[in-house]
């Protein structure tokens, strides 16, 4: 999936914004920190100017192009953390915001994550636990069904017991684990939770015709409304999963 990098960095800059959370957990001493999935660079920066030595990847050329234009003076690298290249080289602190549910290969991707990490590397990471988005997720789903259009789930969203039963395998030992509820309100009124859907389930969407998308979109905000609407927005039930872990 592409990302309209613009649209991530006003509309959709929550997720930024409630990550800066994690950045607590790292170390107070200078660092070198592998940013995984930095989209536009914005907690890359803070690590930045943190006083840590920041390298942000991400496989989307638009959001490495925007992290660049962002902040010139750092280091962006057009990377897939599934199958990076040499010049990665090796960190002190691996970080993620908002990204491990994007990827279908966890094993892989700990493994990758892992070989760019110095001995007793740290791993400090948040994406989506079970039941993140659910009643958006299972609504969306309906409608695409109801539309003759197969809806396969896109996201990994994992638990507490199993991830850490995932990251011993690979070779982490779990410092701190946290499952947690983030009601999250959405930018846009009446047209949050269609702008959301058009960032996040942009490649589903991409399959429909532009009638069958709003009679989607009006599908679901009435269905939706009685649980999500919150007098002038919509609020999205997300749950996050954060991490801190050591490379054994
Ligand atoms: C929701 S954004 C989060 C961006 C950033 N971490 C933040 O907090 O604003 C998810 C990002 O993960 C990136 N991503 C997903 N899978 C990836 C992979 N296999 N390798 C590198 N980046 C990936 C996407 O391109 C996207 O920019």
């Amino acid at each position: 999936m592409e990302w309209d990098a613009k649209k991530y960095n006003t509309t959709h800059d929550f997720v930024f914004k409630y990550g800066a959370g994690l950045l607590e957990l790292l170390p107070k001493e200078p660092k070198k920190v592998l940013d995984i999935g930095c989209g536009t660079g914005e907690l890359t920066n803070r690590m930045a100017e943190l006083g840590h030595e920041v390298t942000g990847i991400d496989q989307s050329v638009n959001m490495i192009n925007q992290a660049k234009e962002s902040y010139p003076d750092l280091i962006f690298l057009q990377e897939d953390i599934l199958n990076p290249s040499d010049q990665i080289g090796l960190y002190d602190v691996a970080f993620s915001n908002a990204v491990f549910h994007w990827i279908p290969d966890q094993e892989l991707l700990l493994k990758n994550i892992s070989e760019h990490l110095n001995m007793k590397g740290q791993l400090i990471c948040e994406f989506g636990a079970v039941g993140n988005v659910q009643m958006i997720r299972e609504a969306f789903g309906r409608e695409l069904n109801a539309l003759g259009v197969p809806f396969e789930e896109p996201f990994c969203f994992t638990s507490v017991e199993d991830y850490r039963i995932l990251l011993e395998k690979n070779h982490f030992d779990v410092v701190e684990m946290l499952e947690y509820e983030r009601p999250t309100p959405l930018k846009g009124q009446k047209a949050g939770l269609r702008e959301w859907m058009e960032q996040f389930y942009a490649s589903e969407l991409g399959e429909l015709s532009e009638n069958q998308k709003e009679q989607l979109f009006v599908n679901m905000e009435q269905e939706l409304a009685p649980r999500l609407w919150k007098k002038d927005h919509w609020e999205a039930d997300y749950r996050r999963l954060r991490v801190n872990a050591l490379k054994r």
